[in-house]
């Protein structure tokens, strides 16, 4: 007969079917070392409260430490009446220390309490291996930055060609969101440092418990303050997957441009081997699918924030089982992250752009548009005739099917007539050049090397501070 935690107030056993929704060990199981490191903490408690003798807690502490080992070795591990992990570690207690010591441990807590607690660390935990992992790809990036020197590309806006940029810039653009996810992760943890042992099922304990030093066995800072938000709010496992779906948006993103950037048509940048797939049946084949998983697996992780936001909205504070539902979707995610980042960070750290194609393409499709107005603009001529005047320049480049910097002279002159002297009007062509276009584009947060180079400091020195 299975061993559950309840039962005295019950004239039947539950129902096959029941036992079956209800078990969660096949997921909860992973909780297992922080329980116990949560009942070692708590048989401490017990015993400054005088509930648990000096010599009690000695063997509580030494069985807690032989099931341990037996969680570690296998030898130990939940069977199919167990409804979670809580239950099947207790059973363990108990066949080790036998009921009468193994039954005094659950005084004072409580599922909700402890499950409430074991989340919290379990994600913590998590956090910092993510962190780690985002930082080598962010890392990545940046090295792909600093390698990418002076290059320019054209920046596109509606995937159309805009202004030239600099390749590090645009590399860059993708560095400052994982910056901002970094410091997301770090800020999360600062509201996710306060333990809910000691508030019971919901309304505390009556056994003059001390929670504070549990929660500091346990590695917060301090308590929840209210023992009914500490059991019954998952905001902070919330929060926890809103990073980790940003995460993977912002990862897809960068992901949707390698893919792009890596077809024949673009060519701008090359796969290794080492992150490419083939085709089983077209030999020619080599797939960005790095890229690609990365897109596809931003889809689960937003769809596990979804499902745990569509699981908390409207549901009544305090307890109720529906919060077993949190645990799953920020494993999917932290499972999914764990793998993927390192794949990621690889991928990056070998791409090969084509620098030459990059600045072929950089001043075409009349990209150097903005700078023939703005450089009118410095002539005196106001913007919106300027704006008038360079689109006159595209038409005709446009109809010749050249581009602007291979106007004649005497184009520049007739377009340019009432506005700028004759002799003048040639000059515009020194700023038709993409290099000249990216200097040009000094100020702050702007592309110009010089700039650029600051925001690779300032990034830097924000990497490091993380
Ligand atoms: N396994 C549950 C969870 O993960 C905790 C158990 C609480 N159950 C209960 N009947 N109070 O949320």
């Amino acid at each position: 007969k299975p061993m559950a935690l309840w039962g005295g107030r019950f004239s039947s056993g539950p129902s096959p079917a029941l036992v079956e929704l209800s078990r969660s060990t096949q997921f909860d199981w992973r909780l297992a070392d922080d329980d116990l490191a949560g009942s070692r903490a708590h048989a401490r408690a017990l015993n400054r409260a005088g509930l648990l003798d000096d010599d009690e807690l000695a063997r509580m502490e030494q069985a807690l430490d032989e099931l341990q080992d037996q969680v570690d070795s296998g030898a130990f591990a939940p069977e199919p009446g167990d409804e979670d992990e809580a239950t099947a570690l207790e059973r363990g207690l108990i066949d080790i220390a036998g009921d009468q010591l193994g039954g005094k441990l659950r005084a004072g807590r409580s599922r909700n309490d402890q499950i409430a607690t074991l989340i919290r660390i379990w994600l913590r935990r998590h956090a910092r291996v993510l962190a780690k992992d985002l930082l080598s790809a962010a890392q990545a990036l940046m090295d792909q930055a600093r390698a990418a020197g002076t290059t320019v590309m054209p920046g596109r806006t509606h995937m159309q060609h805009a202004q030239p940029v600099l390749l590090a810039h645009q590399l860059m653009a993708h560095v400052w969101p994982l910056v901002r996810d970094l410091e997301r992760l770090r800020d999360w943890d600062k509201r996710a440092d306060a333990s809910p042992y000691g508030s019971g099922a919901l309304a505390g304990t009556t056994l003059g418990l001390d929670p504070l030093p549990v929660a500091r066995d346990l590695g917060f800072s301090r308590v929840c303050a209210n023992s009914i938000d500490g059991t019954a709010a998952r905001d902070v496992v919330a929060e926890f997957a809103f990073v980790a779906a940003m995460i993977g948006v912002d990862l897809s993103r960068l992901a949707e441009e390698i893919i792009i950037w890596n077809t024949q048509e673009f060519a701008f940048v090359r796969l290794d081997d080492g992150y490419s797939t083939g085709s089983s049946i077209m030999p020619q084949k080599k797939n960005p699918d790095v890229a690609e998983l990365a897109r596809g697996k931003a889809g689960r992780l937003v769809g596990d924030l979804a499902g745990l936001l569509t699981t908390l909205k409207g549901l009544p504070t305090a307890y109720a089982r529906d919060l077993q539902e949190d645990k799953e979707a920020v494993f999917d995610q932290v499972d999914t992250l764990e793998v993927l980042l390192p794949a990621f960070a690889g991928m990056v750290a070998t791409l090969t752009f084509n620098k030459d194609r990059l600045e072929e393409q950089a001043p075409t499709g009349f990209a150097l548009a903005t700078d023939l107005a703005e450089w009118l603009v410095r002539q005196g001529v106001p913007f919106r005739h300027a704006h008038e005047l360079s689109g006159a320049c595209v038409k005709l480049a446009e109809g010749r099917g050249c581009e602007l910097a291979d106007l004649d002279d005497g184009d520049f002159v007739k377009v340019f007539a009432d506005w700028v002297p004759a002799d003048r009007a040639p000059e515009v062509r020194s700023v038709l050049t993409a290099g000249g276009a990216v200097r040009a584009r000094r100020g702050q947060g702007g592309t110009a090397p010089e700039r650029v180079k600051e925001q690779m400091d300032q990034a830097a020195h924000a990497l490091k501070e993380l």
